[in-house]
């Protein structure tokens, strides 16, 4: 098969709008304990920090996920299916899938991001690079629901690709970032997305894993401070949205790992009392009082294998570091 068309094709599928987010972010102020959803780290500035992070000694994640990728690339090349349409959910730069393009030699390449205004520059270069792939972006936030969509999967059947095995790749353990029960209704999208395709299709996820709490604290409270800038960065993105008046500098950064919950939590702690208002609103809080903005789930991999079996899929495989430190499951649907 070979597609010569060297422009990518992009498809948005709902555009989150400004004013959608003010009950939900009013909903959570008012809360108690207050919190903020992490979706609002992640502005233009937000997004830099976060790329700022993954380079930094302390947090391992990135570079272990890499690692396991270049280590074990040719085995999972051999139980990952050939001429997948490979679909990127949280593409972001494409960068991690573009790395594997060689290895699982995909039949199209699908990255998933909130907006495709994001992907629409890398998607372009990348069609550049690999002109006789065929590229779709997709807009749409799948983390409040994942499924092709009308249009995806028109334009795959347009290219005789709809009886392709397709293979969700989701890496960098975003999976933490939901809760166990939220992370269950994602894989079970993902399942149904890749049981839509051809034979053979699935999921290959990363998951950060377990580990002592000397290792995981650091990693989510840096000794630079980016982190810290990261987070506090949240409430100038609250402000614009809002309207509101938080002041970053009276909040103080707190990442810290519940093992209870294996997860590490991440607050803002009031630096004195304060009241924060919005219009029509405000919230008042005491000096020491939490606002919770992250949590990111650590996982035993037996645990992970059977949430991957509750969502639908068969008997899950991974690969790990040396330390054991993040898998790389491979999860056949
Ligand atoms: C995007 N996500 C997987 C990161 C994590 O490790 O949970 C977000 C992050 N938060 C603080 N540092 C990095």
């Amino acid at each position: 098969m070979r597609y010569t068309d060297l422009t990518p094709h992009f498809v948005q599928l709902h555009q989150v709008q400004a004013g959608e987010a003010r009950p939900e972010l009013i909903d959570g102020l008012l809360d108690v304990p207050a919190r903020i959803a992490p979706k609002f780290l992640y502005d233009a500035l937000g997004s830099r920090l976060f790329d700022a992070i993954t380079e930094l000694p302390e947090y391992y994640p990135t570079r272990t996920e890499a690692a396991v990728l270049a280590q074990h690339g040719a085995s999972i090349a051999r139980h990952t299916p050939d001429n997948a349409v490979m679909i990127d959910l949280g593409a972001g730069s494409c960068a991690k899938a573009a790395r594997l393009f060689p290895l699982l030699q995909p039949s199209a390449y699908v990255p998933v991001d909130i907006s495709v205004d994001y992907l629409r520059d890398t998607l372009a270069a990348l069609q550049q690079r690999h002109p006789e792939l065929p590229m779709l972006g997709l807009g749409m936030d799948f983390s409040a629901r994942f499924a092709l969509g009308r249009e995806a999967t028109a334009w795959l059947a347009g290219r005789a690709l709809a009886e392709q095995p397709r293979l969700v790749f989701y890496p960098g353990s975003s999976i933490g970032n939901f809760t166990p029960d939220e992370a269950l209704l994602l894989l079970r999208q993902a399942h149904a997305v890749c049981a839509a395709g051809g034979a053979g299709g699935g999921l290959l996820i990363g998951v950060d894993r377990v580990k002592p709490r000397a290792v995981l604290e650091p990693a989510y409270d840096d000794a630079l401070g980016v982190t810290a800038a990261f987070n506090r960065n949240l409430l100038l993105h609250v402000n614009r949205v809002l309207g509101a008046d938080f002041a970053p500098a009276a909040w103080q950064h707190v990442g810290l790992y519940n093992a209870d919950e294996s997860r590490i939590e991440m607050h803002l702690q009031a630096r004195g009392a304060q009241t924060v208002r919005w219009p029509g609103g405000e919230r008042a809080f005491a000096d020491g009082e939490r606002l919770h903005t992250e949590s990111s789930y650590k996982w035993e991999p037996e645990d992970f294998e059977a949430l991957l079996c509750e969502a639908g899929f068969g008997p899950a495989r991974h690969w790990t570091d040396a330390k054991d430190w993040f898998s790389v499951f491979w999860a056949p649907a």
